[in-house]
């Protein structure tokens, strides 16, 4: 008896030793034979011997063999659970770098507004805003688009209610800001506008506009020339051609459409994916402020004159990214986002 309990307790603390060495699966199948095999295993034997005892010696001895089976038992379920789990065969190295973690950063549209801020700041502008939901008044009627103007249909509105709507430019908050302040007035408005559209590669019903305002004595179009051309040239690194086209809107006379050469094929290429082979790319609208929009705002055309601009951000991010689809800035993949990480 005294000997079948010493061997219990030996086995014990080899089972321990064994179970704690364990690192794989076959490992644990080889302690599992040692110990608990039908033919050869350790406890197996111990138990068959429980019929050399006495009547009375049986029972505390089968009790301790059966507590020591249970125990292997349990052990090796707990660490086969855990060879399963991934944690266990993954070791830290202290010596390895840390992994950095992504922070996030500006949206690229956001990124690249601060770029054109920047530029027109350095230049003596400051930056106004105005609300994006707005009253016909200010979108259309002070910038001297009548009622039923057929002008009105080239903005395709989204009304809110029959006098309140969506901007569908940043134009109003030049009547907002002449309305309070007297020229000189040198500002750039930044900002959302609004559009009917349905989305394709260069459509969007929601995009960005940076509008510019100068208001002085003695402004002439050289003015509104000669600051697109710098501003133009910086954002664009020198590296392009510049064209003015007549055009027309009702706050501004003359007008001019401002288109940039194609910065990805230079006009070369007939089937650009940019340019569509058509060498140019129309990024903003300008003009001699109406002497109307000045009357609209209490402020004399004969003393005073002006001109505007309005660029569309995306667009020209676009060019400036050569990005061929602008809904890519707004689907969130951040795959496409990453791309623009500040470092
Ligand atoms: N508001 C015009 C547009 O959205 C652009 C523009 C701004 C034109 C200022 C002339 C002067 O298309």
């Amino acid at each position: 008896m005294n000997d079948l309990n010493k061997r219990i307790e030996e086995y014990t603390k080899k089972f321990k030793k064994d179970i704690s060495e364990v690192r794989d699966k076959k490992s644990l199948q080889e302690v599992r034979n040692t110990y608990l095999s039908r033919k050869k295993g350790l406890v197996t034997h111990l138990l068959r011997e429980l019929k050399t005892l006495s009547p009375e010696e049986k029972p505390e001895a089968g009790k301790r063999i059966n507590e020591l089976k249970e125990t292997i038992q349990e052990e090796l379920q707990r660490v086969e659970q855990n060879l399963e789990s991934p944690r266990f065969t993954e070791r830290i190295d202290l010596t390895l770098p840390g992994k950095k973690r992504y922070l996030g950063s500006p949206h690229p549209i956001t990124l690249f507004q601060q770029e054109i801020e920047d530029i027109f700041v350095r230049m003596g502008f400051s930056i106004e805003t105005g609300p994006e939901v707005e009253t016909d008044y200010y979108n259309f009627e002070a910038l001297n688009f009548p009622p039923h103007h057929p002008a009105r249909d080239d903005w395709d509105t989204l009304y809110v209610t029959d006098d309140l709507l969506l901007r569908t430019h940043t134009s109003p908050v030049q009547i907002r800001i002449l309305e309070k302040k007297k020229p000189p007035v040198r500002i750039i408005m930044p900002g959302k506008v609004f559009r009917k559209e349905t989305p394709d590669p260069t459509h969007l019903p929601m995009f960005f506009q940076v509008e510019g305002l100068v208001v002085d004595e003695g402004i002439n179009f050289a003015h509104l020339k000669g600051t697109l051309e710098v501003f133009l040239k910086t954002l664009f690194h020198e590296k392009i051609r510049i064209r003015f086209r007549p055009s027309f809107f009702p706050f501004t006379e003359p007008s001019a459409e401002v288109d940039i050469g194609c910065t990805l094929c230079q006009g070369e290429d007939k089937q650009c994916r940019l340019c569509g082979g058509n060498g140019w790319i129309e990024i903003l609208g300008a003009g001699m402020v109406d002497p109307q929009v000045f009357k609209n705002v209490n402020t004399d055309p004969e003393k005073y004159s002006g001109f505007a601009f309005g660029l569309g951000v995306d667009r020209t991010a676009m060019f400036a990214y050569q990005i061929s689809d602008m809904r890519n800035f707004f689907e969130n993949d951040l795959r496409f986002i990453r791309q623009f990480l500040q470092k």
